[in-house]
């Protein structure tokens, strides 16, 4: 008997020492923000266009336009530095923004954001220096943080150059408990472009993270060059190649944890119609929307493109299930986003160079979609469909029953999707 009860003893003080340490140790890692990416993020960043090329008066005069064009109110809170908004480290190690770009600072800047209903993102990264070779994050992610915090920074893109020998998973980890620490809420953007898996352990690492290489100024797929000793050059990622790599991660999205299969490149050089099927395959995918382009200087289809309140409604619908590619039939791919109210997004991209007249015969593309657990059923269930993108297009049915407004509403047969466009509806259960 007091052997039992001696070592329940020492079994209890074991326990409640253990218990004690672990609440001691200030480097235990502290968990992610929580709540702060329920649906993907929206905002702007300065690099797709802008790279290094930053200063105080631009993001001002974007904050401005963003406010002024209605992009704040259709949901693009965040507006975010990327590389080279740098100064040097002090003494102490602290960093300051580069004096010569922003004069004012960059805490007067986060001011000038939170004033509009904006907020402000910053950038570092996890090695030594930025890609830009700026100073990088490396053994001083508290500082950074707390900088960060003091300055009223609300997001984080965390980059991965100069990381020679660092754990991803380690150095992802340190920043977020330094976030957390600083006290707070910043939006975590892990940006290591899809190289370790991070869809399998950065769920409760960050908010969102990188599936893929940078994105260019591509739909189609760039060719491949080669230096002088024969190594392939870097090459940016083209819109359809984005795809291909993203789609198949959908398991691994939600509520607060996405892919990122990087920033948008609408406005930026592609036709219209490419403009329109990257925004729409972004927001089919539940893709964080971060515009990309120049917001002083835009044309009324590229505005017409990302402020689309029915296609962004796709993306952030409250559900959080990215959607998936049913079916790809030579140059046409066939998109299923489940919404929630038992609704449907539906897309067909056509890749190819010529226009394609699609036949829309719905129980041909019945599916069962195992990670929302739902299926269409075209067979038993009628939809209303409008066409998200032609606004003058009548809404029809699937199996031409539907009734709006006491009126029988015809099933449309066939659509002409145009060459690198897409053709994109809303399904809803027909009452
Ligand atoms: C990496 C990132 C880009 C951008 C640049 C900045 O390439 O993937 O999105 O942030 O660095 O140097």
């Amino acid at each position: 008997m007091k052997r039992i009860l001696l070592t329940l003893l020492v079994g209890l003080v074991a326990v409640s020492a253990l218990f004690a340490q672990q609440r001691r140790r200030p480097d235990a890692p502290l968990p992610k923000w929580e709540g702060l990416a329920l649906t993907p993020q929206m905002g702007w960043n300065s690099w797709n266009k802008f790279a290094t090329e930053i200063n105080e008066e631009l993001i001002k005069a974007t904050a401005d336009k963003m406010v002024e064009l209605g992009l704040v109110d259709a949901g693009y809170v965040y507006l975010n530095l990327d590389d080279g908004w740098h100064g040097e480290r002090d003494a102490q190690g602290f960093i300051h923004e580069d004096p010569v770009k922003f004069p004012s600072g960059i805490k007067a800047l986060a001011d000038y954001m939170h004033e509009r209903g904006l907020k402000l993102g910053i950038y570092s990264d996890a090695g030594t220096n930025t890609c830009a070779c700026y100073a990088g994050s490396n053994g001083h992610e508290y500082q950074d943080a707390f900088t960060y915090a003091s300055w009223g920074i609300d997001y984080l893109k965390y980059d991965w150059c100069y990381t020679q020998n660092l754990n991803p998973v380690g150095a992802y980890t340190t920043m977020r408990s330094a976030l957390k620490r600083a006290g707070r809420p910043i939006l975590f953007s892990i940006c290591e472009w899809g190289s370790n898996r991070p869809w399998e352990w950065a769920q409760n690492v960050g908010h969102s993270w990188r599936t893929t290489g940078d994105i260019g100024v591509a739909f189609l797929p760039v060719p491949v060059t080669y230096d002088e000793n024969g190594r392939p050059r870097w090459r940016p990622q083209s819109v359809l190649e984005i795809l291909d790599q993203n789609e198949p991660l959908r398991a691994y999205a939600g509520p607060d944890h996405w892919n990122d299969p990087d920033m948008l490149e609408v406005g930026n050089g592609m036709t219209v119609s490419e403009d329109r099927a990257h925004f729409t395959l972004w927001c089919m995918m539940a893709a964080p929307l971060i515009l990309g382009n120049d917001l002083t200087n835009m044309s009324d289809e590229t505005l017409a493109i990302i402020t689309n309140k029915d296609v962004i409604a796709i993306d952030q619908d409250p559900l959080g299930i990215q959607g998936l590619r049913i079916k790809k039939q030579g140059d046409l791919q066939y998109w299923f986003k489940p919404l929630s109210d038992g609704a449907w997004a539906f897309c067909v991209l056509n890749a190819g160079p010529e226009d394609a007249v699609v036949e829309l015969d719905w129980e041909t593309l019945e599916f069962n979609d195992e990670l929302s657990g739902r299926s269409p059923q075209f067979k038993t269930v009628n939809y209303t469909v409008k066409d998200l993108w032609d606004a003058s297009a009548k809404p029809f049915t699937t199996r031409a029953k539907g009734k709006k407004k006491g009126q029988t509403l015809p099933a449309r047969t066939s659509v002409t999707v145009a060459s690198h466009d897409v053709v994109t509806y809303r399904l809803t259960p027909a009452k």
